[in-house]
C-alpha cells in the first residue's frame, strides 16, 4: 500500500513539475510571438503576397460583371500554391468593389451537387429534391455570382458526372464556375458532356519560388512575431523550394517549429514539419487511394503495372471492387499532385515503363495504412 501510494506520489509531483515546466516554456514562447494565428492554415492575411494569376482572375471576374458572360476557370496548382487562400481573399475583396456575389464550396466536405446545393443555400441535405434546390439557389443569387467550388477532384464518385457544372453553366442566369483542384488530369476527367457546355479555361499556378515564400513568411513574421532573423527566412524558403513542390505550409510550419524547437537547429524542424504534414496528407486519402499507396509503398518492385497487380489483390482480400487500370493510373497521378510519389518514365529494352517513386518514409505510409485496414 505504501509503495502504491509513494508511486501515486512520485507520478503527482512529476506532473506537477511537467506542467510547471510546459507553462514555462509556453510563457517563453509567447514572449516570442505576439499573434499566433499567423501559424493557423485557415488565416487570411489581410494583405496577401498577390501573384501574378491571382491578377487574372480578377480580370476575368472584372470582365464578367461587365459583359454578364461568365469564362469558367480550373485553377491547378500544387499543394500549398495558394489557390484556396487567393479565392477566399477574392471572396471577400471583390464584392466590395463589384456588383458580384462570390460564393465558395469545399468538395472535400460537401462531396456531391445535392450536398454543395444544400450548403450554399443554408439548409439540410435532406427533404428537398435537387430540382428545388437549385430553384432556391438561383432565387438566392439573382445578380451575377462567382461559384468557387475548391477541391472538385475530390467530389464523390456517386456524383462522377459532377451535375452541379452542368446545372451552373446551362443556367438561364449569370454564373462563372471557379474550380480549383491540384490535380493536372482534372480537365481531362470531366464527363464530356460537361466539359462541352463549361468549356473550362485552365489556370496554372506556378509553384512558388523562394522569394516568393520569403515574402509570405516575412509577412506573417512582421504580423504574428516580435523577433526574427531575414537569414531565417530566406534558409526555410530555399529549402522548401529545393526539396519539395514549394509548399507554402510546409515553410510556414517550419516557422512556427523554429520559433517553438526550444534550441533544435532549422534542418529537423524543417524535417518534422514535412513528417506532420506528410501524416496530414496521408490521413486525409478517401481509403481506395490510400490502398494504391498502401500497394506502393509495399511493393518490392516499383514498376506501375505490378504496384496495379498488388493493389488489385489488396482491394479484393478487403472485400473492394479494385479500379480499372485507367482510373489507378489517375489516381496514381493524384498522389504524384499531392507530393506523395513521384511518377518516372524508364527505358525498359525498346518500351518504355512507369516507375513509381515514393517521396517519403514507406514506413510512415505503412504505418496509417495499417492503422486504417488492419483492424
Ligand atoms: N500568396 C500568399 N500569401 C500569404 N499566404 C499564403 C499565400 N499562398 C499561400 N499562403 C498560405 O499557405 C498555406 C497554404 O495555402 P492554400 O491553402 O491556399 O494552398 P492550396 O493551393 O489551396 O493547397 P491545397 O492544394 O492543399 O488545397 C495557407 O496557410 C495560406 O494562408
Ligand atoms: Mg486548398
Amino acid at each position: 500500500m505504501g509503495c502504491t501510494r509513494s508511486v501515486e506520489m512520485t507520478r503527482h509531483v512529476n506532473v506537477a513539475s511537467y506542467v510547471a515546466q510546459q507553462r514555462d516554456q509556453a510563457g517563453k514562447e509567447s514572449k516570442l510571438i505576439k499573434d499566433f494565428s499567423v501559424f493557423d492554415f485557415h488565416h487570411i492575411p489581410e494583405e496577401p503576397v498577390v501573384r501574378d494569376e491571382c491578377k487574372t482572375l480578377i480580370d476575368e471576374m472584372v470582365r464578367f460583371e461587365v459583359s454578364g458572360i461568365p469564362t469558367h476557370h480550373a485553377v491547378i496548382g500544387s499543394r500549398g500554391s495558394g489557390k484556396t487562400l487567393t479565392v477566399k481573399y477574392l471572396q471577400r475583396v471583390v464584392p466590395e468593389h463589384a456588383e458580384l456575389d462570390v460564393v465558395y464550396a469545399n468538395c472535400r466536405h460537401h462531396s456531391t451537387t445535392y450536398k454543395i446545393l444544400a450548403r450554399l443555400v443554408g439548409v439540410q441535405p435532406r427533404g428537398a429534391s435537387l430540382a428545388e434546390l437549385f430553384e432556391r439557389f438561383c432565387s438566392m443569387h439573382p445578380k451575377k455570382t462567382v461559384v468557387v467550388l475548391d477541391e472538385i477532384d475530390l467530389m464523390s464518385p456517386k456524383d462522377r458526372r459532377r451535375e452541379i457544372l452542368y446545372l451552373l453553366s446551362r443556367s438561364a442566369q449569370p454564373y462563372m464556375v471557379v474550380m480549383l483542384s491540384n490535380s493536372p488530369q482534372l480537365l481531362k476527367e470531366l464527363d464530356a458532356a460537361t466539359r462541352s457546355s463549361l468549356q473550362p479555361v485552365p489556370l496554372h499556378f506556378r509553384n512558388y519560388n523562394a522569394g516568393q515564400i520569403q515574402e509570405i513568411l516575412r509577412d506573417r513574421a512582421q504580423r504574428g512575431l516580435h523577433a526574427w532573423e531575414e537569414g531565417t527566412l530566406s534558409e526555410i524558403a530555399a529549402l522548401t523550394t529545393r526539396l519539395t513542390n514549394s509548399d507554402a505550409r510546409l515553410a510556414i510550419k517550419t516557422l512556427q517549429y523554429t520559433i517553438m524547437g526550444r534550441g533544435k537547429d532549422l534542418r529537423s524542424c524543417f524535417e518534422r514539419a514535412r513528417r506532420d504534414l506528410v501524416i496530414d496528407v496521408i490521413s486525409d486519402l478517401s481509403d481506395s487511394t490510400l490502398m494504391i499507396l498502401w500497394a506502393t509503398a509495399t511493393s518490392k518492385v516499383s514498376f506501375a503495372k505490378k504496384i496495379y497487380e498488388r493493389y488489385c489483390r489488396f482491394s479484393r482480400q478487403h472485400r473492394e471492387k479494385p479500379f480499372s487500370y485507367g482510373y489507378f493510373y489517375s489516381n496514381l497521378s493524384h498522389l504524384q499532385s499531392i507530393g506523395l510519389i513521384a511518377l518516372v518514365c524508364t527505358k525498359q529494352g525498346r518500351t518504355y515503363a512507369n516507375r513509381v517513386v515514393l517521396t517519403f518514409d514507406a514506413a510512415t505510409a505503412t504505418k496509417i495504412c495499417a492503422l486504417r485496414f488492419e483492424q
